[in-house]
């Protein structure tokens, strides 16, 4: 007798986008209740390979097989009839809806046939998926309250109201709080018991190791080595990922920084927000902002680039008062901010790179009369690509909404750079992207700050904060509880700074 089929099994698959080939023939297996993780850079094909599981896209050559059985979804609704659901980043639920509604919008169970809607069948019925993934919250909650980890929840009860055999996480944790992580880490293992197939996709290398029992690595849109967790470990699939290995991430800065000060903010306070706050930050100097998510480390990012208000303190760039601060003055200033929200608030989807990368300079590329020099936009673009090692040079007929989600935070970035800040605001500025970007964005970082400008940093990843800064501060419940200089920095204090009364924070975000 032969073994029963696995649960899923990808043979070969090819796609193109207008002509060109982006996956060369990608083939993996999955078995019941197993986990595998799907590693690359960005670019390498993880979404693409995902969508046409998902049914999103068409494949143009390969065969794909469920539980034996040819599987080829013409659309996202044939995949999940087919028991396949596929977990965005983006979620995909309404907000203006009740969770209930969410769950059933497209599948309203009928009074006996009818075309009543029955009530109460969908209430019990909610009710049951709610507890099977441990969210306790009335159906009728409206989704716009939920926090980001819950709606992730509530996508997964919808995925288990459809009798999902196999569960896509296209990477989960980027919104998530630590807590919010643990628990979905704990209900990805009962998914398996319960013999569901996960296919997990992230850049965090050491969440796809715990997660998964087996790593598959996509490199240029082929597999390059798939291996089970133990066997493969870090370095190895960094090396796997980008063809070469990275020993130090991060590359050193000669330049100290200079005596003179580019921000200095004294006793900045909002109610609730933000309490007494009072630092600066030096030319040439890299301050990381430690805090948890809800410490108010964002709050206070957005409060100096004149995004939110702040009823007491002052501001100051270069010794001068930011008065009354807006995005405008503040850019005008000489700030800069590279916002935690890149999709939301960071970028036009439907513009090509080069419009996106001058929307934040320009004057810059305007000619003498004022209007914008369509030349000039593409020359800066370009440069500005070449400077972030973006994917493709083709800034003025690629849309950005067709460049993988690593390549659309360059684009970002690169937009922020051409303005030569003064001060650069990064908040979370490597989320999502892969170890190699990663490397270049710190390049990137230094390079500037050995130019003379100043950067406050926020990130989640303690390594990175103790990577690139001079100095360190913890914020938590919107106070600063500590200060470290980077020949005192140690990951325990620091966490233990950051985390002081943060069970009882409650800032909201
Ligand atoms: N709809 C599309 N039209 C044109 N090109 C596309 C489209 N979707 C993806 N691509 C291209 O396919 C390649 C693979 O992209 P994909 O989104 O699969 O990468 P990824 O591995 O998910 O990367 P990331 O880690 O950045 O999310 C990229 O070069 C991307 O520009
Ligand atoms: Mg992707």
């Amino acid at each position: 007798m032969s073994p029963p089929a696995p649960l899923l099994l990808v043979e070969g698959i090819r796609k193109s986008f207008f002509g060109v080939e982006v996956l060369h023939g990608v083939s993996f297996t999955l078995g019941r209740g197993e986990a595998l993780g799907l590693v690359g850079e960005n670019g390498s094909g993880k979404s693409t390979s995902m969508n046409i599981l998902g049914g999103v896209h068409q494949p143009d050559a390969g065969t794909m097989l469920v539980e034996g059985q040819p599987y080829r979804p013409a659309d996202p609704g044939a995949a999940i009839a087919a028991g396949i659901a596929f977990i965005h980043q983006e979620l995909n639920l309404f907000g203006n809806l009740t969770i209930e509604d969410n769950l059933f919008i497209d599948n309203f169970p009928r009074r006996g046939g009818l075309p009543f809607i029955n009530r109460s069948a969908i209430r019990k019925s909610t009710q049951d998926h709610l507890a099977q993934v441990d969210l306790d919250l009335a159906p009728t909650t409206p989704v716009a309250r939920l926090s980001q980890g819950e709606r992730q929840l509530v996508e997964i009860a919808k995925a288990l109201s459809r009798n999902a055999r196999l569960i896509i996480f296209d990477e989960p944790t980027t919104s998530l709080t630590r807590r919010e992580v643990a628990r979905l880490f704990g209900l990805v293992a009962k998914l398996k018991a319960r013999g569901i197939g996960i296919i997990y996709i992230s850049h965090a290398l050491d969440d796809v190791m715990a997660v998964c029992e087996r790593v598959t690595v996509l490199r240029d849109g082929a597999v390059v080595g798939t291996g089970t967790s133990r066997d493969l470990g870090v370095p190895r699939l960094i090396s796997l990922m980008v063809g070469r290995s990275i020993e130090t991430i991060f590359p050193q800065r000669t330049a100290p920084p200079r005596p003179s000060d580019v921000l200095a903010v004294t006793n900045l306070g909002q109610p609730g927000v933000a309490e007494a706050i009072t630092f600066t930050i030096r030319a040439g100097e890299v301050v990381g902002l430690a805090g948890l998510m809800g410490s108010g480390r964002s709050e206070l990012a957005r409060m100096i680039f004149g995004l939110d208000p702040f009823r007491s303190g002052t501001i100051a760039v270069e010794g001068v008062e930011l008065r009354d601060p807006t995005p405008a003055r503040a850019m005008a200033a000489g700030i800069a901010f590279l916002t935690e929200d890149r999709r939301g608030e960071g970028l036009l989807m439907e513009a090509p790179i080069a419009d996106n990368a001058v929307l934040a300079s320009l004057r810059s590329v305007a000619n003498a009369l004022g209007l914008i020099d369509g030349k000039r936009v593409a020359a800066a673009s370009r440069t500005m690509a070449q400077k972030v090692r973006l994917s493709t040079d083709r800034v003025e007929d690629t849309l950005v909404k067709h460049l993988s989600g690593g390549n659309q935070q360059k684009v970002v970035i690169g937009k922020w750079l051409m303005r030569a800040p003064r001060l650069f605001i990064l908040d979370e500025p490597t989320r999502g992207i892969d170890v190699g970007a990663k490397q270049e964005v710190y390049r990137i970082i230094n390079a500037l700050v050995e130019a003379g400008s100043a950067v406050l940093l926020i990130s989640s990843e303690i390594e990175e904060l103790m990577g690139l800064s001079d100095r360190i501060l913890t914020i938590s419940r919107g106070e600063l509880t500590g200060g470290f200089d980077r020949l005192d920095f140690d990951r325990e204090a620091i966490m233990t700074a950051a985390a002081v009364g943060a069970d009882h924070a409650k800032v909201s975000s």
